[in-house]
């Protein structure tokens, strides 16, 4: 459309009596009406008014002449109504659009912009010796999605999984370990055990003191680096490890950075003594500070007054390292909402250390995830869990592939994309920031805004192809699309601005939705018109604009991290 309104901007700039506008302000002005139906762009001629002292409808009436010769071939009708100049673009247009996507294949959408720049990304990060839940679905799909965006655009993607893999937990794990535990349960029963032990401690220690100081005791023991609880703390992050790697096969993620939470140990000494330097550390209580008040944020815990450090200390240290490797142009934080704070205030912290490069760093919040309502504990053992979450998925969807398609091959791993993209797309459809409340029946439909829908249509597309044999190019001029046809060539067409706005805003819903609008327009024409039994030049026109909306969706599934399925 750009290039359309540039050529209008021309043509009007050219005509004698409208010599006082400018190119840019026509351009500006241009939009596509309200209403579809009224034409593809509209000029609001009041706009020009004052300048030209003619009233919009004279305006209007002198530009619809002045078009009248046909000069521009993208436009095919003008009209003017009521003071507005509204232009139809020539059919014959969108057949080139058709033509360009198609010349692009699978590149289209694809852009060079990111070349040269590096993004990290903090993802994902379970904290290990508890299970992975649901409370970090988000960041992983998010995460993921947005890994996919960035290197889709060119950037070089660092994908850090900053595993919660140091804390007081692991005082409590070991303690109940040592208290309760055993290798061989451990070696059977891995991560159950684990979580077991974990629950059991946290319980009891709320009314027993001893535990509660014994917890603290292992950790500060495991921090001076004892034998013992160093090599139960090594074994306790295999086997989470071991069992996140399910949960990542299935969705096939890979990550480029493990450097977890211990990574920091080394390197937070010299952080607390650059703080004092640089006089940002205040003492308070025993305890090491930094104050924000000027900045409107509660005071950041730098060193506890037992010596031991925090959350706060160890991303300090951890953004300084990865920007001394990476030099990264953008680091994103993918966490929920409930970390804002602590973000914010380190980030403000990093400023007024002095580096510059504290603007690159930006988080990524997004709103809670519930099932039928419920909100998501994590320190008890009522928790949902990601492999179960995606085990279950994968069940109901073959359940529902045996009665809709019973002959069906490979049903297991159309199962597999099935559920596991309705759980991609039901956690990514909407903005990220609002809150994720799953219904199995709804996510799971073929009929809703859902992954299975989107899944279906992309499936449609490819059988209509594998139908066809070759798809040749458009037959430029030979068939002039219709309605549906060019809603659906439009749409397609603004799948690069999509992309451009998913990676501004750090929002996968971007494509999510714009998934969607494609599958729309794309069942709408597939409904409406015949495409293997239509005649020559039509047939292989409806046969490219079938290829065109596969690539397009077949893209925006693999951008959201699902997985594509040719047959349902
Ligand atoms: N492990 C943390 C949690 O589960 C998330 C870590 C987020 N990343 C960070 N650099 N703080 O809450």
């Amino acid at each position: 459309m750009e290039k359309i309104k540039q050529q209008i901007a021309e043509k009007i700039k050219s005509l004698d009596s409208f010599a006082a506008l400018e190119e840019a302000e026509i351009i500006a002005a241009l939009e596509p009406p309200a209403d579809s139906k009224l034409g593809d762009l509209a000029l609001p001629c009041f706009k020009f008014a004052k300048t030209l002292r003619k009233s919009p409808q004279t305006i209007a009436g002198e530009l619809q002449s002045a078009f009248i010769d046909g000069s521009l071939s993208s436009v095919g009708k003008i009209e003017a109504v009521g003071g507005y100049l509204n232009f139809f673009v020539s059919p014959d247009y969108f057949s080139d659009v058709l033509g360009g996507i198609l010349a692009s294949g699978a590149e289209f959408g694809r852009s060079e912009e990111g070349v040269g720049k590096v993004v990290t990304i903090d993802y994902s990060s379970p904290n290990i010796a508890k299970k992975f839940h649901i409370g970090h679905l988000g960041t992983t799909l998010i995460g993921n999605s947005l890994k996919k965006l960035y290197e889709f655009t060119g950037h070089k993607v660092v994908g850090i999984n900053y595993l919660g893999d140091w804390g007081t937990q692991f005082g409590k794990v070991i303690a109940a370990y040592k208290l309760w535990g055993n290798e061989k349960a451990l070696e059977e029963r891995g991560m159950d055990e684990l979580v077991d032990l974990y629950v059991k401690f946290s319980k009891e220690s709320e009314e027993n003191k001893e535990l509660h100081e014994m917890g603290k005791q292992e950790f500060r023991k495991l921090e001076q680096y004892d034998e013992e609880n160093i090599a139960l703390w090594k074994r306790f992050k295999e086997i989470s490890l071991k069992e996140y790697a399910k949960t990542y096969e299935l969705l096939g993620i890979e990550f480029d950075s493990y450097n977890g939470e211990s990574f920091y140990n080394d390197k937070m000494q010299a952080v607390i003594e650059e703080l004092k330097e640089k006089k940002l550390l205040e003492l308070d209580n025993g305890a090491y500070i930094v104050r924000l008040d000027e900045f409107k944020m509660p005071v950041v815990l730098i060193l506890k007054s037992d010596g031991s450090t925090i959350y706060a200390t160890r991303d300090l240290a951890a953004a300084i390292w990865r920007y001394n490797e990476y030099k990264f142009d953008k680091a994103l934080y993918v966490t929920s909402a409930g970390q804002s704070l602590h973000f914010a205030q380190f980030f403000k912290v990093i400023e007024l250390m002095g580096y510059d490069w504290a603007e690159k760093l930006e988080h990524v919040p997004y709103g809670t995830y519930s099932f039928g309502g419920e909100k998501i504990a994590s320190r008890t053992g009522n928790v949902v869990l990601l492999n179960d979450l995606f085990d279950d998925a994968v069940k109901r969807a073959l359940s529902i592939i045996e009665e809709k398609n019973p002959n069906l091959e490979n049903k297991e791993t159309v199962a597999k994309n099935v559920g596991v993209g309705a759980i991609i797309f039901g956690s990514l459809a909407n903005s990220r920031i609002r809150d994720v409340n799953f219904n199995w029946e709804e996510a799971l439909s073929f009929e809703g805004n859902t992954g299975p829908y989107v899944q279906y249509s992309y499936a449609r597309t490819a059988s209509v192809l594998r139908k066809s044999g070759e798809v040749s190019q458009t037959n430029e001029g030979e068939y002039s699309p219709d309605v549906n046809e060019i809603a659906l060539i439009k749409t397609l067409s603004q799948f690069p601005v999509k992309v451009g706005q998913a990676i501004a805003g750090n929002e996968p819903s971007v494509i999510a939705r714009y998934a969607l609008e494609v599958c729309w327009a794309f069942n709408l024409f597939y409904h409406n018109n015949q495409i293997l039994n239509a005649e020559d030049a039509c047939r292989s026109f409806r046969l490219s604009l079938t290829k065109a909306a596969n690539t397009v969706i077949g893209s925006a599934i693999d951008l959201l991290g699902m997985g594509r399925t040719e047959v349902i």
